[in-house]
């Protein structure tokens, strides 16, 4: 053995000695990662930490685990047959094929209304979400309450005019709150884009990069991709406005941009004023 490869297996010991010390008791990544190579990927928390300027790089494409389907149980069906979101709810939490389950303490699905005109997808959740089982609920969240406070909505609001949906790319805290593998965020896909189908929103907003690629198949920077108009598409062939803002966390960690999200919230505000308010169950008018 070569002295470089010598401290290369000294240094990778080291690694795994203190991830024991930490209580890492499980790998839940897919692909081994070297993180000693010089010629290695950007480290996920890299990514996280300059979340509103990672579109444009290059993140490893892992070819995912397995898609839901490949699974060989019904599970896509069952999605599929899920008439309300409490229905979904239910298969989400009996699915046990995505390894961050294996970690996390809660599922984090979703909170507020499912009528609600807007519906908001973030990425993943962090220790906050992960502890009490709600999307948005550490100091992004906080932030993001008050950003959507500022055009008249709320979570807790039962006015399907006034009120928000909200879920993320993921629903189970991935460790140490590292960026979601793409595979990961695969899995998760159907019950999201699913979840999107029974809401039914006017308007899907993506914050963050994350958010922005998965639904908007952009690969722009969420710099670039933010505050323009574009649609989403559902598995059905439906038609949704969508437009990607600046996640919160990244706010909190620059917040002289606070005034570019306050731009896209302005557009979704104007959007709303805008289009014609129809009660979804009744087909009346809510203006
Ligand atoms: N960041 C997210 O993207 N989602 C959450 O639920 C919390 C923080």
């Amino acid at each position: 053995m070569t002295a470089a490869k010598r401290s290369k297996s000294k240094n990778n010991l080291d690694l795994l000695r203190w991830y024991g010390e930490m209580g890492v008791e499980e790998s839940t990544g897919e692909a081994c990662v070297d993180r000693f190579s010089p010629a290695r990927e950007p480290r996920d928390g890299d990514e996280k930490a300059v979340d509103a300027g990672v579109a444009g790089r290059k993140s490893p494409s892992p070819a995912p685990l397995f898609a839901v389907e490949e699974k060989g149980d019904d599970t896509s069906a069952r999605i599929e047959s899920c008439r309300t979101i409490a229905e979904l709810v239910g298969i989400l939490s009996a699915f046990d094929a995505c390894p961050l389950k294996k970690t996390a303490t809660n599922l984090v699905f979703c909170d507020g209304t499912p009528t609600a005109r807007v519906m908001i997808v973030g990425e993943a959740p962090g220790r906050d979400e992960d502890l009490q089982g709600k999307p948005f609920v550490g100091r992004s969240g906080k932030l993001l309450d008050r950003m959507l406070g500022a055009i008249g909505l709320s979570r807790h609001d039962e006015d399907p005019a006034k009120s928000v949906f909200i879920s993320n790319c993921i629903f189970w805290r991935p460790p140490g709150n590292r960026k979601p593998s793409e595979a990961e965020t695969l899995m998760c896909l159907p019950f999201l884009e699913r979840g999107i189908e029974l809401v039914d929103p006017d308007i899907l907003v993506a914050l963050g990069a994350t958010a922005a690629q998965r639904l908007l198949g952009t690969t722009k920077g969420i710099m670039r991709s933010r505050g323009q108009w574009s649609t989403y598409k559902t598995p059905h062939g439906k038609t949704i406005a969508a437009i990607a803002s600046l996640h919160p966390a990244y706010l909190l960690r620059q917040p002289a941009h606070k005034r570019l999200a306050w731009q896209d919230f302005l557009k979704i505000r104007e959007a709303l004023d805008k289009t014609p308010k129809i009660d979804k169950i009744s087909g009346e008018s809510l203006s």
